[in-house]
């Protein structure tokens, strides 16, 4: 008796020892660095059709976590819309200056980070989402964006802040956050007539609803964005300006909790305009109002054909207390 509680002692102090190892692991290792990629990609040759798409991507994508609103510049900003439980983030000054911003980054540089997350130094990017199913024209856009004579993007002489992630936010990006392949294929979009195909790219590759809409940052599939846990079924954690905590919605067809009952116009009131069935939609649910109505409706489209999923949040009141 007294030797298996002795044994037993000892593999408890073992594993004790490992957990602490790994702790401070994580917490010297901080954000890791990997090797950047070598990719052949030639420069993109601008086009106003490129930059016409660029433009409007980067007002839905990239204003709401880069855009320094009092500056009017894409100097970058603290990201004041995560639970505090990842850290204190801040978006980097993505504007054409060549000592903090972009300015001395290659097109190839730029496109490894868009599909990959890492930088052109080889440290993970972290919070700045991965684009690994956008098309490549429209990745070529954003660069042609970030090129352009835009007054968001125009040198703005302001240092980046570096990231303070917590304990948890280290833990996760020397775990499930990882950095993603470069492409191995050409990406095409799909042709807007196929609506249901065309919504399911907006949604999984170009808009990424998905990423706010599944259930919890920690469990999304960047690779899959269908096996994310909860795919598309709300309950994401978020801050509003105001401190308040708020969850994503179900934006599944259940009709009870989801969008099932909805009209396609409620929909596009909804994503365009932030007026929904259930009041005003608070941020960072973005204001999606530069996408075509044609958009918008593909994505109401593809969302009839996902699996239901059953999730109460907080806009279903009475069914969220059953
Ligand atoms: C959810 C917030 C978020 C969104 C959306 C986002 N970014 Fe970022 N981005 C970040 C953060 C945070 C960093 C800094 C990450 C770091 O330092 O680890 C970053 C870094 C970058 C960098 C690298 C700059 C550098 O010096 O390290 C580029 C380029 C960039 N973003 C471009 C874009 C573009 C273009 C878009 C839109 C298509 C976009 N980002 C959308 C949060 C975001
Ligand atoms: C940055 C995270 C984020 C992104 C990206 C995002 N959403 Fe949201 N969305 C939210 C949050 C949070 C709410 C809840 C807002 C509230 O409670 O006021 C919401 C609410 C909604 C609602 C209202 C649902 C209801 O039941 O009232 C719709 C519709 C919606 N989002 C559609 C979309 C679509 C479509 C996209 C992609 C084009 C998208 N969202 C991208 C965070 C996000």
């Amino acid at each position: 008796m007294k030797k298996a509680l002795r044994i037993l002692l000892a593999i408890i102090v073992v594993v004790l020892v490992v957990a602490a190892g790994a702790a401070a692991f994580v917490s010297v290792r901080g954000i890791p660095t990997y090797e950047v990629p070598k990719v052949a990609i030639r420069n993109v040759v601008p086009t106003p059709a490129l930059l016409a798409n660029g433009e409007k991507i980067a007002m839905s994508m990239c204003a709401d976590c880069h855009l320094d609103r009092k500056a009017n510049s894409f100097s970058g900003r603290y990201i004041s819309d995560l639970p505090p439980e990842f850290g204190k983030l801040y978006s980097a000054n993505i504007t054409q200056d060549p000592e903090h911003g972009i300015g001395k980054w290659t097109d190839a540089e730029l496109i490894t980070l868009f599909r990959t997350g890492i930088g052109r130094d080889g440290r993970f990017r972290i919070v700045m989402p991965q684009f690994v199913h956008m098309s490549d024209d429209d990745i070529n856009s954003l660069v042609v964006f970030l090129r352009s004579n835009h007054e968001w993007v125009q040198p703005k002489a302001v240092a980046s802040h570096a990231q303070e992630p917590s304990f948890l936010g280290k833990v996760l990006v020397n775990t499930v956050m990882k950095p993603t392949p470069m492409p191995a294929h050409a990406i095409v979009q799909p042709n807007p007539d196929d609506k249901v195909a065309f919504g399911h790219y907006l949604v999984t590759g170009r808009y990424l609803c998905y990423d706010c809409h599944s259930k919890d940052f920690q469990t999304n599939n960047i690779l899959e964005p269908e096996k994310s846990e909860g795919f598309m079924a709300g309950g994401n954690k978020f801050i509003t300006p105001n401190g308040e905590t708020i969850f994503s919605r179900n934006l599944t067809a259940d009709p009870e909790t989801g969008i099932g009952d909805w009209s396609e116009e409620q929909f596009v009131k909804a994503v365009k305009f932030g007026q929904s069935p259930h009041g005003p939609l608070r941020l960072p649910m973005p204001k999606f109002s530069v996408l075509s109505d044609e958009e918008v409706k593909a994505m109401f489209a593809y969302l009839q054909t996902i699996p239901k999923l059953r999730n109460a949040t907080a806009e279903d009141g009475a069914i969220a207390a059953k």
